[in-house]
């Protein structure tokens, strides 16, 4: 029996895509009209199987993708119908939305259903970005999307830009985060490209972004930072930036945080405490296959998943690792230390090469037992992962 609470966040993943773009691994299949109310009814019989919500409902929900908004009318209303009732009443909802599956009639389903937040795959307003990595919507149908989900009264507003693209120069980086940001949305991601093995941008330009992407690379991320923050934002995660501290997605600190989740639906990756041990944590991986998920729900059985028990000493880890991802002080406790989570010498490294400070602080008691804050500066940011190597694996 599982002892612990249920987690308060909630990810509910939909695979439907019209077409899979040219850079993008993640789980997703054909447009699939026909099953798509039968998905919907499993997602939710999936999340039953898993036991009882948390008292006083999910604190945030995350519909994420695949393209959720290509679901046909009467299966949205079903999921956004349910997940309302299983949504605390002041909860963050969001629902990933892919700009050219946007009209008023869509806008006006997630408003009525329990949306409060989307986020919207914009990714670049240069055609010539797009165009590589084959994406559908144009810049004005990205706009369109945004005007249409304000007029029908979406409060919260995301876009997700890529940068390091192929062929993507600073000034169209330059350019697209200005786009971005005249539409004022309430939060922005912009990722680094990642070259997937297996996609077709990989077979077209390698992955190894700096053959790829060429000269510049490096500048790039140091231009997305400059020109977010001096338009006043909060960049408070490796790839996020928030218009104010009530913007941060609160879905998403729930990951950086490891405070655990439920995730159901085809390859969906849920993460929990282990009941043996508060330290440890389990990832739960649904296998990326349709057929075989709703086989076994519809037998009232969890799907077939990959389960990964991640021992306390990795789990310390992990936390440390998330913990660099946001701004704000890293803990590192004594028994941090101790126990070889963190290296003594590598944070000394962290140190004197310019990339954090270290100061000792005082436990719950007020006493000085040897815990350390971290807290990273902007290259130590942008650096997080040689950083973890540095503390957590200094032979790595
Ligand atoms: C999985 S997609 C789903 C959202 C939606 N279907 C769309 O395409 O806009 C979520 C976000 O992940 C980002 N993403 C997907 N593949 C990526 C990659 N290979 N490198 C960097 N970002 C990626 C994109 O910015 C995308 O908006
Ligand atoms: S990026 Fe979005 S629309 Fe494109 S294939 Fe991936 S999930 Fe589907």
């Amino acid at each position: 029996m599982d002892r612990m609470p249920a987690p308060r966040s909630l990810y509910v993943h939909v695979p439907f895509c019209a077409h899979r773009c040219g850079y993008c691994d993640f789980v997703t299949t054909s447009r699939s009209p026909e099953i798509h109310e039968r998905y919907v009814a499993a997602l939710r019989r999936e999340l039953e199987l898993h036991g009882a919500g948390p008292e006083g409902g999910y604190d945030t929900v995350f519909v994420g993708g695949g393209t959720p908004t290509l679901l046909e009318a009467p299966a949205m209303e079903a999921m956004l119908g349910w997940i309302g009732e299983l949504a605390a009443p002041d909860a963050e909802v969001t629902i990933e939305c892919n700009p050219e599956t946007v009209d008023v009639a869509l806008a006006r389903r997630l408003v009525d259903g329990s949306v409060s937040r989307v986020s919207l795959g914009a990714q670049s307003f240069s055609p010539h970005v797009l165009a590589t990595l084959e994406r559908r919507a144009s810049p004005d149908t990205v706009r369109g999307a945004v005007a249409t989900l304000r007029d029908a009264g979406i409060e919260r507003m995301s876009l997700d830009l890529i940068w390091g693209v192929p062929g993507q120069d600073l000034a169209d980086v330059a350019r697209d985060l200005d786009a971005a940001l005249e539409l004022e949305p309430d939060h922005l991601s912009a990722y680094e490209l990642e070259l997937k093995p297996g996609t077709r941008l990989a077979h077209r330009f390698g992955t190894d972004p700096a053959i790829a992407v060429g000269e510049g690379a490096d500048d790039l991320y140091d231009l997305v930072i400059d020109r977010v923050q001096d338009a006043g934002w909060w960049w408070y995660e490796t790839a996020n930036f928030a218009r104010d501290e009530h913007e941060r997605c609160r879905h998403n600190l729930a990951y950086w945080t490891a405070a655990g989740w439920r995730a159901v639906g085809v390859g969906a990756v849920g993460m929990s405490v282990d009941p043996e041990d508060d330290q440890a944590l389990v990832r739960r991986a649904n296998l990326p296959n349709v057929p075989r998920w709703l086989d076994a729900i519809e037998r009232d059985e969890l799907p077939p998943a990959r389960i990964e028990q991640i021992a306390s000493h990795a789990a310390r880890s992990e936390r440390v690792m998330l913990a660099m991802r946001l701004d704000g002080p890293v803990r590192i406790s004594a028994a941090d230390i101790l126990d070889g989570i963190v290296d003594a010498s590598g944070l000394e490294r962290v140190v004197d090469l310019g990339l954090g400070d270290a100061r000792p602080v005082a436990d719950a008691d007020g006493i000085m037992r040897g815990d350390v804050e971290l807290r990273l500066g902007r290259r130590g940011r942008m650096l997080q992962g040689s950083v973890g190597t540095l503390l957590l694996d200094p032979e790595g």
